[in-house]
């Protein structure tokens, strides 16, 4: 029994989203079918396709510690592709994680997601893929892991003991917006495979709102997916809705810009939604109590007056103040929407420093809303800064402004240089450009 556990726990732990990264989109313009809209929801194709590739063709290599998994093409291709499936085969695919030969499917697939999709939705994608993806003949690359590790059944045990194989049930408790709110969020938007920790079995602690846990912020290669409940500080609790709305339709607001693994989503899903569901997500979102309480964040200014008085030669301020401030200003508070503030930020006062360390070695991936390029990225140090350096900038932000977050080590720093290193041998993943 123990045995049988640990293989389970070996086949299954992978790290999430693989290599991907921001895949600009020439065809900018509005969904033309419901299919269309479903498959932007579901973010299809930001697994489905390499970047310069053809859409939805697969071939996108995702990380694991036990070798590399590939994406799979999902063009209507009879040979390459899933020309042959039927709609029973793709529901099976999409919602159970099983291919038309019967073998499971890694969860890299979000499918204990797209199980809360309802029949109609199924359908709609089905016969998007089917009458309007032209079929691309291109081979699945083999799986990297070894022979000894690539059993899928362990597989089968997971599925039986970690997903819930339902369709989402409309609770009437709330109104119609929560509702479709919940269900974009669960189901297609699969925004918990990302920010809902896992457990030691890789399994998500909780697939709706029912567990504390859900959405309640977790480590994802080399960034942190954070909290996107009412936490006060270190979650959304401060973003109106008004925020939020327009971080998702713009990767941009006054609080933030996005980066890191959520350029995907806003690159190639959340702007082509319709202002409605993206309405209902915020009215879900908001919904979710904070985990903890939380101080709320009050901005001070003694950070700012100690940068202008003492004018610093050395040390973490002068870092700020020679590599930083220019963008980020000697208050801290950015210049918005275009350069973020770093004061009162969550990303800032996450108690995970990955995504500022990530963020700060490496820059920032291209941000493409709807055909258009944002022209403000954050450049890397990766070259110019060392690792004590780089923590104590860190800590610097994380410190000033009344932040108020624990100081980073080098060692930390140290570790996801050599993770996030194309040249090195121990990369979790190659989404830097
Ligand atoms: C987070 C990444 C990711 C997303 C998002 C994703 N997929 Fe997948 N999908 C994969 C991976 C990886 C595989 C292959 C898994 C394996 O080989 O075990 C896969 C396999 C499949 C298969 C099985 C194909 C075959 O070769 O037999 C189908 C069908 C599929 N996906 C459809 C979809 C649809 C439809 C969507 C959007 C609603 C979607 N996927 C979104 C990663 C993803
Ligand atoms: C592929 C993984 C992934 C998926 C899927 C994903 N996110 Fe994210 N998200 C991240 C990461 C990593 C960050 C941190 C970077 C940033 O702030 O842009 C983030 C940041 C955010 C933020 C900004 C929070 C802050 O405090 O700055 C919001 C809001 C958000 N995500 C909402 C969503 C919603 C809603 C969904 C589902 C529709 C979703 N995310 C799906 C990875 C993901
Ligand atoms: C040339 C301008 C520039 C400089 C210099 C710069 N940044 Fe940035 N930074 C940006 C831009 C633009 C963004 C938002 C877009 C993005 O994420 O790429 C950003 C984003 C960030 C974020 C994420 C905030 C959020 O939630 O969106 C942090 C943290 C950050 N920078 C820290 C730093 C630190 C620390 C330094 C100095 C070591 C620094 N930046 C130097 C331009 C700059």
């Amino acid at each position: 029994m123990i045995k049988s556990h640990k293989a389970v726990l070996v086949a299954l732990s992978f790290s999430l989203i693989g290599a991907v990264s921001a895949r600009a989109d020439a065809t900018a313009a509005s969904p033309a079918s419901r299919g269309e809209y479903l498959a932007r929801a579901g973010d299809c194709v930001a697994c489905h396709s390499v970047p310069g590739g053809k859409a939805f063709a697969g071939g996108l290599k995702m990380g694991s510690p036990l070798g590399a998994i590939y994406s799979t093409n999902i063009t209507p291709d009879r040979e390459t592709g899933i020309g042959d499936y039927t709609l029973e085969d793709f529901d099976r695919a999409v919602r159970r994680g099983i291919a038309k030969d019967g073998h499971h499917l890694y969860p890299a697939m979000p499918y204990p997601s797209y199980a809360k999709l309802t029949d109609e939705d199924v359908r709609a994608l089905y016969d998007f893929f089917m009458k309007e993806v032209p079929p691309a003949h291109q081979p699945n690359p083999k799986n990297e892991i070894p022979w000894f590790l690539g059993f899928r059944w362990p597989l089968a045990v997971w599925n039986l003991l970690f997903t819930n194989s339902a369709s989402y049930v409309v609770k009437p408790d709330h109104d119609a917006a929560w509702n479709r709110g919940a269900y974009l969020v669960q189901a297609l938007g699969h925004c918990g495979a990302c920010h809902t920790p896992r457990g030691l079995t890789w399994q998500e602690k909780a697939l709706d709102e029912g567990g504390a846990a859900y959405l309640s912020g977790a480590p994802l290669d080399g960034w942190s997916a954070p909290n996107l409940r009412g936490n006060l500080r270190t979650g959304l609790g401060q973003w109106t809705e008004a925020d939020l709305i327009a971080f998702l339709k713009s990767g941009h607001n006054r609080d933030g810009t996005v980066f890191g693994s959520m350029i995907d989503v806003v690159n190639n899903s959340t702007p082509y939604l319709t202002d409605d569901d993206i309405a209902a997500i915020v009215v879900y979102l908001k919904s979710l109590p904070a985990t903890t309480a939380e101080p709320a964040y009050a901005y001070d200014n003694g950070t700012t007056e100690a940068l202008r008085d003492k004018q610093p030669s050395q040390g973490a301020a002068a870092l700020y103040v020679g590599r930083c401030a220019v963008c980020h200003g000697t208050d801290g508070k950015g210049f918005s929407p275009y350069l973020p503030p770093l004061a009162g930020n969550p990303t800032v006062l996450d108690s995970d420093p990955s995504s500022l360390i990530n963020l700060v070695l490496n820059g920032s991936t291209p941000l493409v809303v709807k055909g258009s390029p944002d022209a403000y990225r954050m450049p890397q140090f990766r070259i110019e800064l060392t690792d004590a350096q780089i923590a104590d900038v860190v800590s610097f932000i994380r410190a000033g402004w009344s932040n108020d977050a624990t100081p980073v080590g080098a060692a930390q720093v140290s570790e996801l240089r050599k993770t996030t290193d194309p040249t090195s041998d121990r990369v979790i993943i190659l989404k830097m450009r």
